[in-house]
């Protein structure tokens, strides 16, 4: 726009405002006042737009250019109300996430007319079923022992389980929700590494984080902080046993080798004193543990908690970086006989609150590459009955869990999934404290919106739709257990066009 066209249109403006003031005065009617107070506002705008100089767009294109901030904001909506298809959305396609409402509410989960997949496209993937199904009440209860001999209470978990999200991450209502959804359902919640708050004592099973922060479980010297027995059993002690396991959360896949992040947008009081930092500030976990530095003293670690719970399941979660390193871990537990009872492996395609771009994008082994390695790797150290496997990364429809159950998991977690059983649109505002249904804010008047007695119900009905769907698959392929899928029951279209198994 030149200079012309910038005059022209302040010119308009004050033309109109003097034009409309003239004639409300004249006429004294309100709605002409009205539209003389609004273009005397666009005029205000016009001139401020001109005489700034932070926006180049801005000053050659006064108030016109504010139409392109509103339209990016509201891209994301723009394109998932009316330019997305069924299957292309990301990272959950309209079709998936309409089944994870679909089932939490309890309506009719049936699709009309057939598939909107092209099935002979790369990558198209397939269960193989028999032609002798069995009836699913044969098919056995989808749950496992996690536990290892070195553990004094085994857990009996459900196959499918709310994966770690802090109270923080999360607002109060959505915490409390799910952990009430959990107990309807009997499965677990994972605190994440924000600690253990008052809302996750809904009654359902826990599963305790300890993240790098040692949030509920450390204490801060010199600026630094340290995990803390007293406090870590305060806080387990204090849950009546509801604790029933502890994850080390060594990485996530989102942003593996970076702390958590938590914006000071969020970071209430309340948070702050769960956490024990200053509250409105941003929070910032050290990619790093000060309990370990190695392979050696992190098995030292986990057996120093696994004696402070009195011997609970205690497990690790990463993402799959250096491999070497994971099987140098394992040679170590070999040689001290030393090992967690569970590992969580959580995929690059795995979600946040809160990450840089890059380590989203490019940091961290997606899951079924690193399922794989895991499987075999304990495998080949004779450690795979001993150690139960727990995956995460964009699991929400029955044919996820079995896919990833048949890769080497033997249960699987998943947030994004609950997240949409709560009622998210992914609208992909949870670093922004602006959530607008009330799941990942703090924003009270945002909270207000979702209702956890009644969204408690939504959670506990996904699961227990999604886990009837995959008894219904094993029984379909003509199995007794879940476990018994593996990974060659399972087809994908290559580039070529032919077939394999995975
Ligand atoms: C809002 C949000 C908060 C999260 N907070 C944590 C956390 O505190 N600790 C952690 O280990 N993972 C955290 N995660 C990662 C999830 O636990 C999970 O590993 C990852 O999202 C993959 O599961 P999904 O693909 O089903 O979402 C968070 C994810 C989300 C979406």
């Amino acid at each position: 726009m030149n200079t012309l066209t910038r005059h022209k249109i302040l010119g308009f403006f004050i033309g109109l405002t003097l034009t409309l003031s003239t004639l409300a005065y004249m006429l004294s009617s309100v709605g002409m006042a009205v539209l003389a107070m609004v273009s005397a506002i666009g005029l205000c705008v016009v001139i401020k737009d001109i005489r700034q100089t932070r926006h180049a767009l801005l000053r050659n294109y006064p108030l016109i250019a504010r139409l392109r901030w509103i339209f990016e904001d509201e891209r994301s909506k723009i394109q998932q109300y009316f330019i997305e298809h069924d299957t292309n959305g990301t990272p959950y396609n309209r079709e998936k996430r309409a089944d994870v409402y679909q089932k939490a509410k309890g309506e009719i989960n049936t699709t009309p007319f057939g598939t909107q997949l092209n099935t002979y496209e790369a990558g198209y993937e397939f269960l193989k079923h028999s032609m002798f199904p069995v009836p699913v009440e044969k098919v056995r209860p989808l749950r496992t022992i996690v536990g290892t001999s070195k553990c004094k209470f085994p857990y009996n978990a459900s196959i499918f389980n709310i994966s770690a999200m802090s109270y923080g991450a999360l607002s109060e209502a959505a915490v409390r929700a799910l952990n009430a959804g959990a107990s309807i359902g009997n499965f677990y919640h994972n605190t994440g590494e924000g600690g253990l708050s008052p809302y996750h004592k809904q009654g359902g099973d826990i599963v305790f984080q300890i993240g790098t922060g040692y949030f509920g479980c450390g204490a801060t010297y010199d600026g630094v902080r340290y995990f803390n027995n007293e406090k870590f059993k305060e806080t387990i002690d204090g849950a009546m046993g509801a604790v029933k396991m502890v994850e080390i959360k060594l990485s996530q896949g989102a942003k593996p080798g970076h702390g958590g992040i938590l914006p000071a947008s969020k970071n209430t009081q309340e948070i702050a004193t769960i956490r024990g930092v200053e509250p409105n500030t941003d929070v910032m976990s050290p990619p790093y543990h000060t309990a370990f530095h190695d392979a050696s003293s992190m098995l030292d670690f986990i057996e120093h908690v696994r004696i402070l719970t009195g011997g609970l399941p205690i497990g690790i979660k990463l993402c799959m970086g250096e491999e070497m390193e994971f099987i140098d871990l394992v040679k170590k537990m070999v040689e001290k006989n030393s090992f967690p009872d569970f590992i969580t492996i959580d995929g690059g395609e795995g979600g946040t609150g809160a990450a840089p771009l890059v380590f989203t994008n490019h940091i961290g082994m997606p899951l079924f590459d690193a399922l794989k390695f895991v499987d075999a790797t304990l495998k080949k150290h004779g450690l795979r009955d001993e150690i139960t496997i727990i995956a995460s990364g964009k699991a929400s429809t029955s044919f996820d869990i079995i896919k990833t159950i048949a890769m080497g998991a033997d249960i699987v977690n998943a947030a994004r999934a609950f997240m949409l059983s709560l009622g998210c649109i992914q609208a992909r505002e949870c670093n922004k404290n602006t959530c607008p249904v009330g799941i990942a804010t703090q924003n009270k008047t945002l909270i207000k919106g979702l209702n956890p007695y009644e969204k408690k119900f939504r959670v506990a009905n996904y699961h227990k739709a999604v886990t009837h769907e995959v008894a219904d698959i094993v029984a379909a392929m003509g199995y007794t257990s879940i476990y018994q899928v593996e990974s060659d029951d399972i087809m994908v279209r290559t580039e070529d066009g032919k077939l394999r198994d995975l």
